[in-house]
């Protein structure tokens, strides 16, 4: 169902990768809402080639972008404003990835180089892409930003590795950028904190199938599938959500507030 919450709306949105990507649906859904947008990614994900079905689905023009180049920002967010003729109203950083994890690192015995490139992807990243927008005074007034992060920056998860720690860089850059972001452009910066969701990088963390169901039986209302994260981004694109910022916002079916279910204590009472 479409109200037209994004009519006119222009954005910018990282880390669409396949179908499955939490960034997919949020494209999906923001063209239904009537914004148009810039999709980008990293050039090694664009010559996988599935993005181009995206753009032509969506009506969008593809401009590749490694998160970590200034120079890539710089040019993304230029062309941007040129394609989309004016400034920025929403950007979604979508981004993330450990080196350790993918090289199957544990986190006692972290390589230190990977664990400097998986920070730079999946929180400085957020970094580089608000100082080029701010810069250049790109976005909106009552523009809107959001990365998406995972709970594992508050509490312990031991197969998000070193993810965990990049999570809670990026939910502090979030606080300390929004803060001059909202003080000098009226730019509302927030970071949605989403159940474990089947994608690529979901998939990549250890044991992803039972801690997937393991959250389902914990939270009141179930995970939060990828499409339903994509609903919640539009609303905090759209003007209904104008004050709204600085925040780590869960949206995760209840999980982060349990302590424990009953459908998981059933798994533990003595039967007798
Ligand atoms: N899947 C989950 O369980 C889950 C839960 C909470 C939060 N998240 C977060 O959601 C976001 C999107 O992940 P997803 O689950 O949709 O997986 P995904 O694998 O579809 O998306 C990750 C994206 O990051 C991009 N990327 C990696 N390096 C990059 C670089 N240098 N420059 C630009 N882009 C780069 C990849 O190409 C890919 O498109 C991530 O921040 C992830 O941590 C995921």
């Amino acid at each position: 169902m479409s109200y037209n919450l994004l009519k006119g709306k222009r954005g910018i949105i990282f880390g669409a990768l396949n179908e499955h990507s939490i960034a997919w649906k949020v494209a999906e859904r923001a063209h239904e809402e009537g914004a148009t947008f810039v999709l980008t990614n990293a050039p090694i994900a664009l010559r996988m080639g599935e993005l181009n079905a995206l753009a032509e689905k969506t009506g969008s023009q593809v401009i590749g972008a490694d998160a970590t180049s200034l120079d890539d920002l710089n040019n993304l967010v230029e062309k941007s404003m040129e394609i989309l003729g004016g400034k920025i109203d929403f950007v979604l950083h979508s981004i993330g990835m450990s080196v350790n994890v993918r090289k199957g690192k544990h986190y006692t015995d972290s390589n230190y180089d990977y664990t400097t490139k998986g920070w730079d992807i999946s929180a400085v990243s957020f970094h580089k892409v608000m100082n080029v927008l701010y810069k250049k005074e790109a976005m909106s007034e009552w523009g809107s930003i959001v990365a998406l992060t995972y709970m594992a920056a508050q509490r312990v998860f031991p197969d998000y590795n070193d993810m965990a720690d990049n999570k809670a860089y990026l939910e502090s850059i979030a606080r300390s950028f929004g803060y001059f972001f909202g003080r000098d452009q009226n730019v509302r910066v927030n970071t949605i904190s989403q159940s474990p969701t089947p994608t690529t990088a979901g998939n990549g963390v250890k044991g992803f199938g039972g801690f997937i169901e393991y959250a389902e039986k914990m939270s009141p209302l179930g995970n939060a599938t990828a499409l339903e994260c994509a609903d919640y981004t539009i609303t905090m694109f759209s003007d209904l959500t104008k004050k709204v910022t600085l925040q780590n916002l869960f949206h995760d079916g209840g999980f982060s507030n349990m302590g424990v279910s009953e459908t998981v204590m059933d798994k533990f009472v003595d039967q007798e």
